[in-house]
């Protein structure tokens, strides 16, 4: 029975508690640390590779230790985010973005969900924190004051219960203690109008229900911004609303960045959005990058064939087409990833070294990096 068991994905009762016990013993440790008062902030104090960047992942892993095993659903992402620019990540569900930035929010599901290894630099200005290292307690001060992030669904974002001003204002008034409770009224309100939303006292004695999905991500978004932060994050944005007033909501965004000189972290499975927003592209696939460069660069010169089937995969207006492109098979189980290419097993392309072990990043230009083995050697040349 056994011997059957580990021939296929299931695990019998006892393995499961094996697992279980061995998980615990890791996830305790790790939460402890980050459960410890008064840590010297010299402890997680760090410096940024390069000052132009607000943001750092350098080989983040961040896994899930569950009864089945360890997910790995962050397993070694590289990447950037240059100040006052907007980074795409893109991919398919599943493959690790929102993981990514949880984890850059110290927001992973805890106990079971753990950064394990890399660091996350996080620049200050004046100083650079290593997001990774940091305690819970030093975490709540940076957490929507320096990076705030904009979820995919208003409604579970709004707590249905409470009007639209006073969660506004409870925001405001945590970051900033020392301002007296108009001042706090007038900068919700003044936040309210920012989204482009004109009857905004009106708007702030309402409740979420009251408004239209649109309205309330405009809401969702005046939370994110009224602390000004430096980097916002928001993990599939407009995912949930219709066409029309997805492009209200990209449109918005684009001109509060510009405004308010901030960087953005844009999460989506949509490659129309990343074209339109973005000025770097980041590819995911399984909890890796697999491609990275300009916006334009990985546009007209996709090199990763995943990157390539995504694009593929996107209907073009007045392109003729029999049936739209689809990648063959599924994302590979995330419990016992393989340690060659993960898309190999999907992969139309295959050369004689993806049989070999995981393939390294090849650099195409200075900021275009592919990691893929029908570019090695060649030096980038397709
Ligand atoms: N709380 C959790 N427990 C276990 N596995 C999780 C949890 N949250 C996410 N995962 C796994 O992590 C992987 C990445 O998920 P996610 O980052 O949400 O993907 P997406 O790219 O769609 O945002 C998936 O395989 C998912 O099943
Ligand atoms: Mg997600």
């Amino acid at each position: 029975m056994s011997k059957k068991s580990n021939e296929t994905s299931y695990i019998s009762a006892r393995e499961s508690r094996r697992i279980s016990r061995e998980n615990q013993k890791i996830t305790r440790r790790l939460d402890k640390r980050l459960a410890r008062k008064h840590v010297p902030e010299g402890e997680y104090l760090t410096q940024m590779r390069d000052a132009g960047n607000v943001v750092e992942f350098d080989n983040l892993h961040t896994y899930f230790f569950t009864d089945v095993g360890t997910v790995k659903a962050v397993d070694g992402v590289t990447f950037e985010v240059p100040v006052g620019k907007t980074v795409g990540i893109v991919g398919e569900s599943g493959c690790g973005k929102s993981v990514t930035s949880l984890s850059l929010m110290q927001l992973v599901q805890r106990p079971n969900g753990q950064i394990v290894d890399g660091a996350i630099r996080l620049n200050l200005g004046d100083k650079a924190y290593d997001v990774a290292k940091m305690p819970i307690e030093a975490m709540q001060k940076v957490r929507g004051n320096v990076v705030s992030m904009i979820f995919q669904e208003p409604m579970t974002s709004l707590n249905p219960v409470f009007r639209i001003g006073f969660q506004l204002d409870e925001v405001i008034a945590l970051h900033n203690p020392h301002m007296s409770k108009e001042a706090v009224k007038a900068r919700s309100i003044e936040s309210i109008k920012m989204v482009g939303i004109a009857d905004a006292e009106g708007i702030y004695e309402r409740y979420p229900h009251e408004l239209s999905g649109g309205m309330r991500q405009r809401i969702v978004i005046a939370m994110a911004l009224a602390c000004n932060p430096r980097l916002i994050i928001a993990d599939e944005p407009t995912t949930a609303l219709d066409v029309t007033i997805q492009a209200q909501i990209l449109e918005l965004l684009r001109n509060l960045k510009s405004e308010i000189n901030a960087s953005i972290m844009l999460i989506t499975h949509d490659l129309g959005v990343i074209a339109e927003m973005a000025d770097y592209v980041v590819v995911m696939y399984a909890g890796r990058v697999v491609e990275k460069g300009l916006a334009k660069e990985v546009f007209l010169d996709p090199r990763h064939p995943y990157t390539i089937g995504l694009m593929e995969s996107k209907p073009v207006i007045n392109k003729t087409v029999e049936r739209l492109y689809s990648i063959p098979g599924a994302v590979p189980n995330p419990v016992n990833m393989p340690d060659y290419c993960y898309f190999r097993d999907r992969c139309e392309k295959c050369v004689a070294r993806c049989q070999g072990k995981y393939p390294p990043e090849v650099h195409v230009s200075d900021t275009h990096i592919v990691s893929c083995w029908r570019y090695f050697e060649e030096g980038g040349a397709k």
